[in-house]
């Protein structure tokens, strides 16, 4: 029970399947209270309710100043953040729109830095924190597995925003680290694109992939608890792949 006492807020968690809601069990798991956001709030209700009374959810957009602030308000003291909300989208770079362009930039990272600056300053005067990004194998290689540019410049970006973030608060206290997933089955391919370009991922993975399979939510989810740590607190600015070994550097 590693994280009792702390508390772990943790976006994009309303699917039932994705990696928010299992990097909040895997949190809870190690002794942590959760809360749940994302602007699927009923579906973050729904997680937080199979979790248990150490969960709890919250309306919370990333792309809103005003929702960030308001969620962050109602949550209260928070020492763990996870930047997990994005989305995806399979587009040619010559077919990109600027405002599909802009939409994934402003969830996937422009949000993080906006729940960053709404709880930074706490975890500054409590002296201790630990922020966690949900960034990618695609911002490594440039995409290659559903996202396209916007969204491997996202990932990308959320990698840079994390090492700053990691220079700047060190002195804090607070580690800042990301997790970069290979593909993992929580249906966002399928959202997408459809259910044919998810299985045929899933084909290509568990033929080529040394691990031999797709990555599974609570993959990631024990990544999380170990960079959420104590233990953990000497590691910053690190980026873990946890993709079943289809991207080392
Ligand atoms: N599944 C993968 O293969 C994979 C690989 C690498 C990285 N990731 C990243 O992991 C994270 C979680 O993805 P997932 O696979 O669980 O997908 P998912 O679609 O299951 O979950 C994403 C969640 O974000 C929420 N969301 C969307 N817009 C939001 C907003 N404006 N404000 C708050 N919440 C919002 C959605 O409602 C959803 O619950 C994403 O950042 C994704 O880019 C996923």
């Amino acid at each position: 029970m590693a994280l009792r006492g702390r508390l772990a807020l943790i976006t994009g968690a309303g699917s039932d399947r994705g990696l928010g809601y299992a990097i909040a069990r895997a949190l809870a798991s190690a002794g942590a209270e959760v809360v749940l956001s994302d602007i699927d709030v009923e579906g973050a209700r729904r997680n937080a309710a199979a979790i248990g009374a150490s969960a709890r959810a919250v309306a919370l957009d990333v792309t809103s100043e005003a929702s960030v602030a308001e969620a962050v308000s109602e949550v209260g003291r928070v020492d763990i953040l996870v930047n997990n909300a994005g989305i995806t989208q399979r587009r040619a770079i010559w077919e990109l729109s600027v405002d599909e362009f802009d939409r994934v930039l402003a969830i996937n990272l422009r949000g993080g830095f906006l729940c960053l600056g709404a709880v930074v300053k706490g975890m500054m005067e409590r002296r201790w924190g630990r922020v966690i990004w949900i960034s990618s194998v695609a911002g490594k290689q440039g995409g290659g597995i559903i996202g396209t540019a916007h969204y491997a410049a996202s990932k990308a970006g959320v990698i840079g925003l994390c090492q700053a973030a990691a220079r700047e608060l060190g002195p804090f206290g607070i580690t800042s680290n990301a997790i970069a997933p290979g593909f993992i089955l929580t249906g966002i391919a399928t959202r997408a694109v459809d259910a044919q370009a998810e299985r045929e991922m899933d084909e290509k993975i568990s033929a080529q992939a040394p691990m031999r399979r797709s990555g599974l939510p609570d993959d990631v989810g024990a990544a999380a608890a170990f960079l959420a740590s104590e233990e953990a607190g000497y590691i910053t600015g690190e980026v873990m792949d946890v993709n079943g070994g289809i991207h080392f550097d």
